[in-house]
């Protein structure tokens, strides 16, 4: 018969074909343990002597409603959601410290609660007096909404389980301390425990949770990557100190689309919802000048124009600089590699910056054609047609990919009034949902068009 023993170290999880003292793996003593696999039949009288029970196995066809969800009535709130609060759920909202969250966050509490869910808000970083300032200066003093200061978890939970809310909003999880973790709040360790303690508790009461991450400055939310996977859902909470956009993105969602993103405001009187964010990222443009570029993209399921803004200048450095805010550096220096192999196009010596206009971040293959208009534009001191909308994808080779969702993307810049789109895009021609297409075969057919002889 097979053995069904096996000797594990407790503290690196080498697995050792016998017991010893110490474990040749971390060279720990005394942490080697004998382990019987789970399906060896009766665990020992210690454990409780429990033999597993069997589960009801279902069909994949079987039929089950979708989970009922609470709409909190905040458009751009409600589709970054998947379509509503799912009930016994448990989110994650991160961001940078004062982007935002707490005043997201109150004011969304405040909505779930009028729409008749009870909801419970517990401030582990303000004290109930300043939430409440803030909550008047926002104008929700009169919402049902219960507040609490504390960080035990132990008693948050308890409370929790008495109180029987709906939806429990967790400010911040880096505050809040598990006494059963023998480390500081904020802590590795405390942020994985309290994030698992809250997440098995919003299934096993069927509460709905959200807790509220600060971000580090490389962009991970402080402590684990572990708390991402244990919850449902991931939003980000992003935007620029200076400007006055915020933009909540679903990096992860189980129950809907993720890079579904909603665009705020924030304002005096806490955030307002951007209905219509292409009028609001194209708000600035002033008269076209060499540089910019409109690009025509799409976000979770909504096309969204913005602005690219590009400045290519002589180098007085013999490494030229390279800066982009709001896209991806590898993806710039890889269309500039394209530019120069493929089209002949030099950018050595020259410095360039690449920015998006408005603080969005843009992650899309599709933007490829709209920088290197932004780029050529910039370096050939020439304006590009402001009545132009620019996507694409770029190949290594210099061939040019139809992005996908062609016409919507179109269908947008139609309805903010530009007339005319270079996109590779398939089989269509002419005009197509109102505008004048060009469709260049590839880079260098681009670059001769757009450009002159390039
Ligand atoms: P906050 O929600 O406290 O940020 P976080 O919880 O992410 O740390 O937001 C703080 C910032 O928002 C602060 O700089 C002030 C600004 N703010 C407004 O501009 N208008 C408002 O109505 C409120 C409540 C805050
Ligand atoms: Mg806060």
């Amino acid at each position: 018969m097979a053995k069904t023993q096996t000797f594990t170290c407790s503290a690196c999880g080498a697995s050792h074909t016998r017991w010893s003292g110490r474990c040749d793996g971390c060279g720990e003593w005394n942490t080697i343990i004998q382990e019987r696999p789970l399906s060896a039949g009766p665990a020992k009288k210690s454990l409780g002597g429990k033999r597993g029970q069997s589960i009801v196995l279902t069909e994949l066809s079987t039929e089950e409603s979708p989970p009922p969800r609470t709409l909190c009535g905040v458009e751009e709130l409600d589709r970054v959601l998947g379509g509503g609060l799912v009930p016994a759920s448990a989110l994650l909202v991160g961001g940078d410290p004062g982007i935002g969250k707490s005043t997201l966050l109150l004011q969304a509490a405040a909505r779930f609660a009028r729409k008749g869910v009870k909801t419970i808000y517990v401030s582990g970083e303000e004290a109930s007096a300043q939430v409440r300032m803030r909550a008047r200066r926002l104008g929700l003093e009169e919402s049902p909404v219960q507040l609490a200061a504390e960080t035990n978890l132990r008693d948050i939970l308890t409370t929790l389980e008495a109180e029987k809310p709906g939806l429990a909003i967790i400010d911040s999880i880096q505050t809040m301390w598990a006494d059963n973790v023998d480390s500081t709040p904020g802590s590795v360790s405390q942020v994985r425990a309290a994030a698992h303690e809250l997440t098995t508790f919003a299934k096993r009461h069927g509460v709905s949770i959200i807790m509220v991450g600060h971000v580090t400055k490389d962009g991970q939310i402080a402590g684990p990557r572990v708390v991402e996977h244990m919850v449902d859902t991931v939003l980000y909470f992003e935007g620029e100190r200076g400007h006055q956009f915020r933009i909540l993105r679903a990096v992860k969602n189980r129950f809907g689309p993720a890079d579904e993103i909603g665009v705020f405001e924030m304002t005096g009187k806490g955030l307002a919802q951007v209905t219509n964010p292409s009028a609001l990222f194209l708000s600035e443009r002033g008269t076209p000048s060499p540089g910019s570029a409109v690009f025509a993209g799409i976000e979770g399921t909504r096309p969204v124009l913005v602005e690219l803004q590009a400045l290519v200048a002589p180098s007085p450095h013999s490494q030229p600089r390279r800066t982009v805010v709001g896209w991806d550096s590898g993806r710039l220096a890889m269309i500039l590699a394209v530019l120069e192999a493929r089209c002949g196009i030099p950018f050595a010596g020259l410095d360039v910056y690449l920015n998006v206009a408005g603080g969005l971040k843009i992650s899309e293959p599709a933007a490829d054609l709209a920088v290197a208009a932004a780029l050529l534009s910039a370096r050939e001191d020439t304006a590009l047609p402001a009545d132009t909308v620019v996507f694409g994808e770029i190949s290594l080779s210099g061939a040019l990919r139809p992005a996908p969702q062609t016409e919507n993307r179109l269908k947008e810049a139609q309805k903010l009034g530009f007339t005319a789109a270079i996109a590779p895009a398939g089989g269509k021609t002419g005009t197509v949902a109102g505008l004048t297409l060009t469709r260049p075969s590839d880079l260098v057919g681009f670059v001769g068009e757009t450009f002159g002889a390039g």
